[in-house]
């Protein structure tokens, strides 16, 4: 089978260890798809930079249109993040019969309904494992794993920049803009570090999760969001001498009434596990009544982390892009027939 072909959107910090672990594991990675995937062209307005990084192994441009259009690419990987352009580029790549893979929640979030209509008229899979909590594979275990059950409630810490600054300033009593600076210096903090801190981060991956879990359009607009700007230190030590610990949790909770979206500090009990997680580890605790409570952990944001879910969508389009377009059901949308009457409530 031929390969497939890619176009990346930025390649900054998801970007690089995407390229970097594509080349590292690129035979098993091939050996997984059935066929060789080959990023073609890569789009990023730091072209010295991005050069750099792809080493004379594909085209560098500084205009994503370009990519977009280009009629040899099967893929647009979209690591641009924000509504603006990466928007345009995702509806231009669909309208040009592109698949999608993106790690934009914000994206999603906010358009995700209207982008996966596009692709529907279209036939193409729009994939995004790499939006919610980093590496975990925490979409496909909503949407397949547990696609039998009726899934009651999620909560999740999936939000590392803000676990991270939690955990800095309880352990090594770091004040809040020394832990800042370091998260955005590795890599796990947004470009807007306020989506982060206020908690509009883990409101975009909760609202992404709730769409999956509930059956229901995104609606990330009803989200009560809450973030971690206003704690301090002193509230951090005094939930520690009485045996809790504080997490930023977003959670999405099915109610007779209609559903609950809410990011918001939260206090855990030290014992529990999820209040065990530390730095910028992500975990959700997803409760189906089926299986009970399940627990997925891992790294929720970084590079290569963050990368190896990019590249499990790859390979997912890569054995589906030839199949009968019903094989596709999975990357058509959220949820296949979504609700529209159920309500999220307000608190
Ligand atoms: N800024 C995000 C975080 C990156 O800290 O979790 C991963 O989505």
């Amino acid at each position: 089978m031929k390969s497939i072909k890619v176009g990346l959107l930025g390649i900054g910090t998801v970007g690089a260890g995407t390229f970097n672990v594509l080349k590292r594991n690129q035979e098993e990675i091939a050996r997984r798809a059935g066929r060789s995937i080959e990023i073609v062209m890569v789009a990023d307005l730091d072209v010295a930079r991005a050069k750099e990084v792809t080493g004379g192994t594909c085209e560098v441009v500084s205009d994503g249109n370009l990519v977009v259009a280009n009629p040899d690419v099967d893929v647009v990987i979209e690591l641009i993040g924000g509504y603006g352009v990466a928007k345009d580029l995702v509806l231009k790549a669909i309208a040009n019969g592109k698949h999608i893979v993106t790690a934009n929640k914000a994206l999603l979030a906010a358009h995700g309904d209207e982008i996966f209509k596009a692709a529907q008229e279209k036939s193409v899979m729009v994939a995004y494992e790499a939006a919610v909590a980093g590496g975990i594979p925490i979409i496909k275990a909503l949407r397949e794993g547990l696609t039998a059950n009726r899934i009651e409630w999620i909560a999740g810490i999936i939000n590392g920049t803000t676990n991270f600054i939690l955990s800095e300033m309880r352990d090594k009593g770091l004040d809040f803009d020394t832990v800042l600076k370091e998260a955005q210096r590795l890599g796990y903090a947004e470009a807007d570090p306020t989506f982060d801190i206020e908690g509009v981060d883990a409101a975009h991956k909760a609202t992404l999760m709730s769409a999956i879990a509930f059956g229901i359009p995104v609606q990330f607009d009803k989200a009560h969001i809450e973030g971690i700007t206003k704690l301090e230190a002193v509230d951090i030590r005094y939930a520690e001498q009485l045996g809790y610990r504080i997490k930023l949790l977003g959670i999405a909770k099915r109610t007779p009434k209609g559903i609950e979206l809410r990011v918001h500090p939260t206090l855990i009990p030290s014992k529990r596990l999820i209040a065990n997680v530390e730095g910028p580890m992500n975990a959700v605790l997803v409760q189906g009544d089926a299986v009970g409570a399940t627990l997925y952990y891992g790294k929720g944001a970084g590079s290569e982390p963050t990368a190896s879910a990019v590249i499990a969508d790859l390979v997912d389009i890569a054995r589906l892009a030839e199949a009968a377009p019903e094989h596709r059901v999975p990357y058509l949308a959220f949820q296949p027939n979504a609700m529209t009457d159920t309500p999220i409530l307000p608190i």
